[in-house]
């Protein structure tokens, strides 16, 4: 695991956004899986920023993101879809019919997971898998649990994730109770992980991910099995980490 340790946010997301590209200039067919959430939004405006100057192309980029809202269409602003092509896809050269995210609105939503594990493997898994942190130590929407689940599957959301996710609604009783979400295989299946935080409030998700033991009440520690993990934190978020006497990159 390599962790760098930024000074704030904006170095935060220029060094995500670095690893991004670095990673799409060295393979430009590559496979991305991508993530929402505030985190990821700094990074994302660097990428379309290097994409308008020219620096880095996705014209054959292919992106599989973690997951979506159960029961939000993708032109609900809160959904995931929309987040990403406001976000993202809308400011760079992707091929959008090279994007998914599961859909919220399938009406067999076991069948939905099971098609979207499908589609992932057959395009041979994400070569980078952009991952945030929840406060509670998720990863996609892979809540604290007693047991990890592999598989893309329907999940119930914890009142603290809820709680978390209230700010983009207009109240907490606006928050879906469900997603879909790729499981822990697809996302340990990616080639390279790159997990990005900011924030105190990411701080104790952060030691225990890389500090605490691996267990799914933590769904993160299961990255410390991982052998190609890059973290980026800010001093915030990592501040617990390094107090540990965990060595970090500056
Ligand atoms: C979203 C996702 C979540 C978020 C996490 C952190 O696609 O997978 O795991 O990354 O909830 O969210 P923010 O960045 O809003 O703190």
């Amino acid at each position: 695991m390599r962790i760098y340790c930024e000074k704030d946010y904006d170095a935060m997301s220029r060094r995500a956004a670095n690893i991004m590209a670095a990673e799409v200039i060295r393979k430009p067919d590559c496979v991305l899986g991508l993530a929402t959430g505030s985190t990821p939004v700094g990074a994302y405006k660097q990428l379309a920023v290097m994409c308008r100057q020219g620096d880095v192309s996705f014209k054959e980029v292919r992106t599989v993101n973690l997951d979506e809202y159960k029961g939000l269409a993708p032109t609900h602003d809160q959904s995931y879809r929309y987040f990403m092509n406001n976000n993202l896809f809308n400011h760079v050269d992707i091929d959008p019919a090279n994007t998914s995210v599961p859909s919220g609105l399938a009406e067999d939503a076991e069948a939905e997971c099971a098609a979207y594990d499908k589609l992932v493997e057959s395009l041979g898994y994400a070569d980078l898998q952009l991952l945030g942190i929840g406060n509670n130590g998720h990863i996609g929407f892979n809540e604290p649990d007693s047991s990890f689940t592999k598989e893309t599957h329907v999940v119930d959301l914890t009142e603290s994730t809820i709680a978390a996710n209230a700010r983009f609604f207009e109240s907490a009783n606006e928050v879906p109770r469900q997603a879909l979400t790729m499981g822990i295989g697809g996302i340990m299946a990616a080639r390279k992980i790159l997990l990005i935080a900011n924030g105190t409030g990411k701080a104790d998700a952060l030691y225990n991910t890389v500090c605490g033991p691996i267990t799914p009440e933590c769904p993160a520690s299961i990255l410390q099995l991982h052998g190609n993990v890059v973290i980026v934190g800010d001093e915030a978020s990592l501040g617990k980490v390094i107090a540990a006497g965990v060595p970090v990159c500056k």
